[in-house]
């Protein structure tokens, strides 16, 4: 798992009791079921009913986060009950370049918070102030104030769903979070957001939703100056177009109008002296459609 996420086994010994490693038991599918899958992915896609991401419109994301919020609210906060909608068993996730499946249900999304656990605890272990853009149940944020006792974390996300859920967190831990509304396409709210120099920002499977229009979002990061963006997200350009899961991936990435051409908009700034890439890599972990936590760390200079 060390190998696959891009982090020191430590990272993913943080914390055991209270986000226990899964049991890894699971079957690589090979061949013909190897093939259905891939099938299974390009049917879906043809089906034409998954809704492009991109729109400037949160209706949806309201729609959906109120219905966890009132899950959260009626059952209390857990690991569970923060569990987006998208981490839904699916019959078989990505893992190391295979297809894999198991016989646990929720194998997908215990490996997921193994993984976000792993990225946040090493990345952002340096750094005392944090903050979350697109930061939906809070799912990371519950994450990292369990990890780390004595940092600001802050939130923010389009829809209040979100950040009402951020206050059951911290009501839970007892401990204070910060929410504020921000929107990463015309960055209204912008002004709000406490991001300082000595801050540590990051995104997790949220500037996907940007599709091609992330330039707003990065001229604002590039404004504020803080001293680390973290991205934990689905990036197109890490996959080998030559292989046929990957490239069912890609379809599927660019069919859901995900996030593209920030990859290479950073290593244009890297190369120009604008910015430091930290880190970039292809983390091979995700559900069936596609690699969500790929990482890309880098600092303005
Ligand atoms: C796929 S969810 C990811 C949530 C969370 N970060 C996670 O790791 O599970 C995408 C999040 O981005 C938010 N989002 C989408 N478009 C946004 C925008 N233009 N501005 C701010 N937030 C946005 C959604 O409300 C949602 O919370």
């Amino acid at each position: 798992m060390s190998e696959i996420i891009g982090v020191p086994p430590a990272a993913l010994e943080l914390m055991p009791a209270v986000f226990p490693f899964p049991f890894l038991g699971y079957r690589i599918l090979r061949g013909r079921k190897r093939d259905r899958v891939v099938r299974n992915v390009l049917d879906l896609i043809a089906e034409g009913k998954l809704r492009p991401a991109g729109a400037n419109d949160p209706a949806n994301w309201m729609r959906g986060w109120g219905c966890i919020r009132d899950i959260v609210r009626d059952e209390g906060v857990s690991l569970e009950t923060l569990s987006p909608q998208y981490h839904k068993p699916l019959p078989a996730c990505r893992l190391g370049g295979d297809y894999v499946e198991s016989d646990d249900p929720l194998f997908e999304f215990k490996l997921s918070v193994t993984v976000r656990k792993a990225l946040l605890g090493h990345f952002l272990k340096d750094h005392g102030k944090i903050v979350e853009f697109g930061c939906g149940t809070g799912l990371n944020l519950f994450i990292l104030a369990q990890l780390f006792p004595d940092k600001e974390l802050v939130g923010c996300d389009w829809v209040a769903p979100s950040l009402e859920m951020l206050g059951e967190i911290a009501a839970s831990l007892d401990r204070p979070i910060g929410g504020c509304t921000f929107n990463m396409l015309d960055l209204a709210g912008g002004d709000d957001v406490p991001l300082a120099p000595d801050t540590a920002v990051v995104t997790a499977l949220a500037m996907e939703q940007l599709g091609k229009d992330y330039l707003p979002f990065l001229g604002f990061l590039l404004d504020k100056k803080p001293a680390l963006c973290l991205h934990i997200e689905p990036l197109v350009e890490l996959y080998d177009a030559d292989d046929a899961a990957d490239a069912a991936a890609i379809r599927y990435h660019r069919h859901r109008n995900y996030l593209e051409g920030y990859v290479p908009a950073l290593r244009a700034l890297a190369g120009e002296g604008t910015i430091e890439i930290i880190s970039e890599r292809r983390v091979k972990f995700g559900n069936m459609f596609h690699d969500q936590y790929s990482t890309l760390a880098w600092r303005p200079l």
